[in-house]
């Protein structure tokens, strides 16, 4: 009940707070440590939960890679509220794709984990995502930790790969579009509890797309 009761209380401060950076004209100090302080006290709060979920104290229907998976995405809110990203173009870009490729290749999983047995041809295209996504991860592990040992001045697979990264995560944002528009129209057999959830993916892919989109500009600009 006190878990219920403290998420509760973070929805209410989150609400608070979307309203006055929506109402806010910069983002004044003040406003970013608030922000902050609510950020760090809801990785917290995940933390604890999945402590809890890990030593089964509390067995909510949720994956518990699910909650792990939103511990990272606050990770990631809170770094770029502090600004703490590397300068180096390369490895500000690289760091983005292994995080955003690991994130969109989790969210199929738990699509695929939530779809009816029944629902077969999205099961295979799910399955069929994961595998390329899987490879894209692997992929971008592999180029980053190139990038680390040699520190190369340049590096032009790393422009190739991102084109790819690009074009795989739309094809994802469209079937995460896809899927959401079957679950409004009552077309889609699955444990999905809102069709809200697809909604929320599919508009992190579209920030996945904008974070690699800007990183890959400001490599093109250095390189010339
Ligand atoms: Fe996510």
């Amino acid at each position: 009940m006190q878990l219920i009761a403290e998420a509760q209380a973070f929805f209410d401060r989150f609400a608070a707070l979307e309203t006055q950076v929506n109402q806010a004209q910069e983002l004044d100090p003040t406003l970013l440590d608030n922000l902050i302080q609510a950020v760090r006290d809801f990785i917290d709060y995940k933390r604890r939960l999945l402590a809890l979920i890990i030593q089964c104290q509390i067995a909510p229907c949720l994956y518990p890679l699910l909650i792990d998976h939103i511990t990272r995405e606050a990770v990631n809110f809170l770094d770029l509220l502090k600004n703490s990203s590397p300068e180096d173009p390369l490895d500000a870009i690289l760091a983005v794709e292994v995080f955003w490729l690991r994130i969109m290749k989790e969210h199929i999983e738990f699509v695929r984990g939530l779809l009816d047995p029944s629902e077969r041809l999205l099961i295979e295209q799910s399955d069929q995502f994961i595998a390329t996504f899987s490879n894209l991860l692997d992929e971008a592990r592999d180029l980053q930790s190139m990038n680390f040992q040699a520190q190369p001045d340049s590096f032009n697979t790393v422009a190739r790969f991102t084109d790819a990264v690009l074009e795989n995560i739309t094809q994802l944002r469209n079937f995460k579009a896809a899927a959401h528009e079957l679950a409004l129209l009552c077309q889609l057999l699955s444990i999905v509890s809102t069709p809200l959830l697809l909604d929320h993916i599919r508009r992190e892919a579209d920030r996945a797309l904008l974070e690699i989109g800007a990183l890959q500009a400001q490599l093109d600009m250095s390189d010339e």
